[in-house]
């Protein structure tokens, strides 16, 4: 018998404020056009945050919303990690305000800064945690507010971005060890910091004092992204004696729909058999994977017993995949 980490509730927030192509362009007059958005990145929509509302608001709404799913009381949760790079401030971390907020009981409670890969990074951590003895529920949570960071003068990277937040409980289980169990079957990480310059904040307390925007370079995070994931989901794919027939579902850190795309065809996936959310979301981040988690468990597409295959990219370069089955 091994433990395995199960994913007991999803759930996710969106701000109510949902701005089309046409009305962000308005709001910031932007020389963009819906064409030139839906053509490059296939995103129509996004959420943006209410001034009032951060990060650790829209963490805590989805909390509720994975707990109310699990049917667990958050008295019960003894572990809270926020993947964010949009945190309420430098500290105390997000997952603790998160903790507060929820009425969670006095378990751990911090912060992972791996961009858009930030979910993957803590559910990774978490179920090691939990094989250590030291939690039986933890949340895993994704939450950002990246139109409070992106530089509204620069139309090549503002119009991609969204704000939201997801969440997973993983609880502890018990499965016999094979790739038939429930739960999570692996995660695999990797980073390579020699191309941290492609896709950062520049400045931060630490650097200028200061919080600063978020700088991209698309064409060159385009060309590590899709060769990048399809390695990183072979790798786990491979180390769970699975192949690319045994996948039910692909959730793919949502940042671009020609990213998206291309990954479902390397993994000979009907395009159905792919969770698309950027078209509605834009990027969201770290939010964006359990955001989707969350809409495809909510609407009954990923039922009990499905192999999910999880995988992003983002700022570091970190990138990495996890699988799970529900
Ligand atoms: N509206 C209209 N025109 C725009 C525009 C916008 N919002 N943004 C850029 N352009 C223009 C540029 O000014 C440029 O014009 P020029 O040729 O006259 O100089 C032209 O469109 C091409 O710009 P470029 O930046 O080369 O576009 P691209 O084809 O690389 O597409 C991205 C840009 C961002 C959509 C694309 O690079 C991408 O998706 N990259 C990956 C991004 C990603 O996934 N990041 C997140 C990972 S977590």
């Amino acid at each position: 018998m091994v433990m395995r980490a199960l994913i007991a509730g999803c759930g996710g927030y969106l701000p109510p404020l949902r701005l089309s192509n046409d009305e962000l362009a308005a709001r910031h007059g932007l020389e963009t056009s819906d064409a030139w958005i839906q053509d490059r990145t296939g995103i129509k929509f996004r959420h943006v945050a209410a001034p009032d509302e951060a990060a650790s608001d829209l963490a805590a709404a989805a909390a509720r919303a994975a707990l109310a799913d699990a049917g667990l009381p958050a008295a019960q949760v003894d572990g809270i990690i926020v993947a964010t790079t949009t945190p309420d401030s430098g500290f105390p971390a997000t997952a603790a305000r998160v903790q507060a907020k929820i009425g969670a009981g006095p378990g751990f409670a911090f912060d992972i800064t791996a961009a858009c890969t930030g979910f993957i990074y803590g559910l990774s951590v978490a179920e090691a945690m939990m094989r250590a003895g030291h939690a039986r529920h933890v949340l895993v949570i994704g939450a950002e507010v990246y139109t409070r960071i992106v530089d509204w003068t620069d139309r090549g990277t503002c119009v991609l971005f969204g704000d939201g937040a997801g969440a997973v409980l993983l609880s502890a289980g018990e499965g016999a060890g094979s790739n038939k169990d429930r739960g999570l079957l692996s995660t695999h990480l990797h980073a390579d910091g020699r191309h941290g310059d492609i896709l950062a904040i520049e400045g931060g307390a630490g650097s200028t004092g200061g919080t600063g925007l978020l700088r991209m370079a698309g064409k060159e995070v385009f060309r590590h992204a899709v060769s990048k994931l399809a390695a990183v989901v072979d790798e786990a794919l491979a180390a769970n004696g699975l192949t690319h027939a045994d996948i039910d579902w692909l959730v793919p850190h949502q940042a671009n729909l020609r990213i998206i795309e291309a990954m479902g065809k390397k993994l000979n996936l009907q395009p159905g058999r792919v969770v698309v959310t950027v078209d509605r979301h834009a990027n969201t981040s770290a939010a964006s994977i359990p955001l989707a988690l969350a809409e495809a468990r909510g609407d009954g597409r990923i039922k009990n017993g499905d192999l999910v295959v999880m995988e992003a990219i983002g700022g570091g370069l970190t990138w990495g995949s996890a699988i799970a089955r529900f």
